[in-house]
C-alpha cells in the first residue's frame, strides 16, 4: 500500500452554505496532495457537492447504503441512488449506526455487498467498546465483524477499505495508542490475507480522535493506511493537516 487514503465523515453536520465554504477550502488546499481524499456528506448534499467537486482530486461519498436493491423501503437510499450522484465511496457498519440503529454484522455485510455491486467501495468500519477492549474481547470482536463481511463478498473481498474504529476513541478525544492501533490492524490484515491473495490492496483506516496532532504518528504504523476523520474533517485547515500528513 502506497497511497494513504483521508476520508472524512461529516456525520449529521453541515449546511448549503458551510458545505460550499468547507468544500471551497479543502479543494484550494488539495492541490499537492499525494493521498487519496474523499468527503463523506449527509445524502441531501450529495448533488451539491458532486456539482461542486466534479473534475476535483477530492472524491465525496455517503455515510451509508440500504440493504436493498431498491422497492417499498421508505426513506431508504439505494446504492445505485448513490450512484447515480458520483458517489465513489460509502461507509457501511459505522459503530453509530450498528448501536443507535441495531445494524447486524449480516446487514453491514450484505450493505458492503450492495455498494460492490453498484461500483462503490465501501468503507467497512469495525471496532469494539471500551467494556469489550476490559474484557479482553478486542480480537474477538473484530474478527467476528470483518468475518462477516468476508463470508458475503470473499470474491471481492479486495475491492472493500476497513475502517478500524475503536468506539471508545470516537468523538472523545481519546485516541488509540499508535501502537495499541497497530496490533489491530495486523490482526485484520492477516484475516485478510486468508481471504484474499493481495491483502496489501486493501486500505486499512484507523479512526477515531485522529487529528492534526496525532495523524502523523498513527500514519507510520506498518499497517495503518489511512484515517477516517469525524470532528476534525469539519475545519478545513485540520482536514488539510491530516492530508498533509499522509502525504509525506
Ligand atoms: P471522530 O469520528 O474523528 O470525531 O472521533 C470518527 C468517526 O466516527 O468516523
Amino acid at each position: 500500500m502506497t497511497r494513504k487514503w483521508i476520508v472524512g465523515n461529516w456525520k449529521m453536520n453541515g449546511s448549503l452554505s458551510a458545505n460550499q465554504d468547507l468544500l471551497h477550502a479543502i479543494h484550494a488546499g488539495l492541490s499537492t496532495a499525494s493521498c487519496q481524499a474523499a468527503v463523506c456528506v449527509p445524502a441531501p448534499y450529495l448533488a451539491q457537492v458532486q456539482q461542486q467537486l466534479l473534475g476535483s482530486a477530492l472524491w465525496w461519498g455517503a455515510q451509508d447504503v440500504s440493504a436493498h436493491e431498491q422497492g417499498a423501503f421508505t426513506g431508504e437510499v439505494s446504492a445505485a441512488m448513490l450512484r447515480d450522484f458520483g458517489v465513489r465511496v460509502a461507509i457501511v457498519g459505522h459503530s453509530e449506526r450498528r448501536q443507535y440503529h441495531g445494524e447486524t454484522d449480516a446487514l453491514v455485510a450484505t450493505k458492503a455487498q450492495r455498494a460492490l455491486a453498484a461500483g462503490i467501495t465501501p468503507i467497512v468500519c469495525v471496532g469494539e467498546t471500551l467494556a469489550e477492549r476490559e474484557a479482553g474481547q478486542t480480537q474477538a470482536v473484530v474478527k467476528r465483524q470483518l468475518a462477516a463481511v468476508i463470508h458475503t463478498n470473499g470474491h471481492c473481498i479486495s475491492e472493500i477499505v476497513v475502517a478500524y474504529e475503536p468506539v471508545w476513541a470516537i468523538g472523545t478525544g481519546k485516541t488509540a495508542s499508535p501502537e495499541q492501533a497497530q496490533e489491530v490492524h495486523a490482526l485484520l490484515r492477516a484475516q485478510l490475507a486468508a481471504a484474499t491473495d493481495h491483502p496489501e490492496r486493501i486500505p486499512l483506516l484507523y479512526g477515531g480522535s485522529m487529528n492534526a496532532a496525532n495523524a502523523a504518528s498513527l500514519l507510520a504504523q506498518l499497517d495503518i493506511d489511512g484515517g477516517l476523520i469525524g470532528g476534525a474533517s469539519l475545519k478545513a485547515a485540520d482536514f488539510l493537516s491530516i492530508v498533509a500528513a499522509a502525504s509525506q
